[in-house]
């Protein structure tokens, strides 16, 4: 589906939005579950996968290099792990798609390996910077070649000797973190990371579930090379950021009452949930438990009334992929938004400070661009066409935008939804959107 064309069209609703969901399993545990699962020794049992692009490009990845994984129901997988040193070269290139996630935490993995391989990914993906990764995976020892301006396809070189490292990340990265200790179980003595703010410690979790003795705190990480993984089954809660979407457009179709069951609660994901309660949402947490070593809980969302509010800088990390569901939020609350800090956004799948500026800009809504944020000021949502950048969470956030407008709303190339979040029209539908997919 990638690449092609799809437009979609969101009527305004008179209704609201009503319904109990479960949206698909979290993107960034369901990548490292396969590529932990795929070094464990035995068999590890994946559920609650999610079938998105990225995440099967990232399963593909491993069926190329001789690990057997297979797909006994939707959602699950069962991976036949190879040990640390069992990957076999692929035969051509290996193909991330649109994941950065898939493409930066394999750089890690491969520099290690006996064999070359390369990396590549779609026209997004293509743009997007891997020195962050490069740099401090050539430090321990990597030879891995880019193209110009350190972008993708990389060429991991082979039957390089690692050593540990003790970085300092630059820019707060879950991304980059995992790479490099996902380098450090291969090389020699110790690799410390710390990072300037706390990011999504799956990789540290799973490590330490997998049996890799790790020691973590919030903001850094030190693991030795030289240990083995075992296989362990995995349980991937339900993605938070895909429950995003919904809180948001609950949050603002008068009268909705929405409820989101078994949502991953990981601290270092729910930055959206103090921001929109500062702005006055109606959120609950219900049922709270555990699910695969996660928080998890239920989630009840209403309709409320919300205010601008300047979003603590705190938060950035913390709710770096819900931007663009925040931006809608914003554009519909009374008052002025301002996000200060976010520059990371200018590096996603597109530049989503410009994206989600143009796009509210096109309905009617005023947007004062920084280098490092927005200022959004609240008001009445028209009709408009948006071009999505081929950025599903993108396409996801206007598509909220239209249940509100005074106007129809198009969304231009919406194909790469199925990335994250395949079958998010119909579930959306299902509890009240007017979404019509366009060929
Ligand atoms: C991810 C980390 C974040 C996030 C991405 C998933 C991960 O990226 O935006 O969607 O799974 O580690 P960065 O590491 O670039 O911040």
């Amino acid at each position: 589906m990638s690449g092609s064309n799809l437009l979609w069209v969101s009527t305004p609703i008179a209704t609201p939005l009503r319904g109990t969901l479960r949206v698909p399993g979290d993107k960034s545990i369901s990548h490292r579950a396969i590529m932990l699962a795929a070094l464990a020794e035995g068999t590890s049992h994946i559920r609650g996968f999610l079938e998105g692009e990225d995440t099967r490009a990232t399963a593909r990845a491993f069926a190329q290099m001789g690990v057997r994984i297979d797909s006994p129901a939707p959602s699950e997988r069962v991976v036949h792990g190879v040990g640390l040193h069992g990957l076999r070269a692929p035969q051509g290139d290996v193909d991330c798609g649109n994941a950065g996630t898939g493409m930066r935490l394999l750089t890690g993995l491969l520099a290690a390996q006996a064999f070359d391989c390369t990396l590549v990914g779609d026209a997004s993906l293509s743009k997007r910077p891997m020195r962050r990764v490069i740099e401090p995976l050539a430090r321990m020892g990597a030879h891995i070649d880019a193209q110009e301006g350190g972008l993708p396809p990389l060429r991991v070189h082979g039957a390089q000797a690692l050593r540990g490292i003790d970085y300092t990340l630059p820019v707060a990265s879950a991304q980059v973190k995992s790479a490099i200790l996902l380098a450090g179980l291969y090389a020699e003595g110790e690799t410390r990371v710390t990072e300037p703010h706390p990011t999504r410690d799956y990789t540290e979790r799973m490590l330490s579930a997998f049996g890799w003795p790790i020691e973590f705190t919030p903001g850094r990480a030190t693991l030795r090379g030289g240990h083995r993984l075992v296989a362990t089954d995995v349980d991937v809660p339900a993605d938070f950021s895909s429950a995003a979407f919904f809180l948001v457009a609950a949050s603002v179709v008068p009268g909705s009452e929405l409820r989101l069951t078994r949502v991953g609660m990981n601290p270092r994901r729910t930055g959206l949930l103090q921001a929109l309660r500062l702005m006055g949402a109606d959120i609950r947490e219900e049922n709270a438990g555990e699910q695969g070593g996660e928080p998890v809980a239920d989630l009840l969302v209403r309709h409320a009334p919300l205010r601008g509010i300047e979003v603590p800088v705190e938060l950035v990390p913390d709710m770096i992929d819900e931007f663009p569901a925040l931006f809608i939020a914003a554009a519909a609350a009374n008052g002025d938004t301002i996000v200060r800090g976010a520059a990371e956004l200018r590096v996603k799948e597109s530049d989503r400070l410009a994206a989600m500026s143009a796009g509210l800009r096109a309905l009617g809504i005023a947007v004062d661009e920084t280098p490092d944020g927005a200022t959004i000021h609240g008001g009445r949502l028209g009709g408009g066409s948006i071009d999505s950048r081929g950025d599903h969470r993108i396409a996801m956030s206007f598509s909220i935008a239209g249940l509100i407008a005074t106007g129809v709303v198009q969304i231009d190339d919406c194909a790469n939804v199925a990335t994250s979040f395949p079958g998010f029209a119909d579930l959306a539908n299902g509890c009240g959107f007017a979404l019509t997919n366009v060929a």
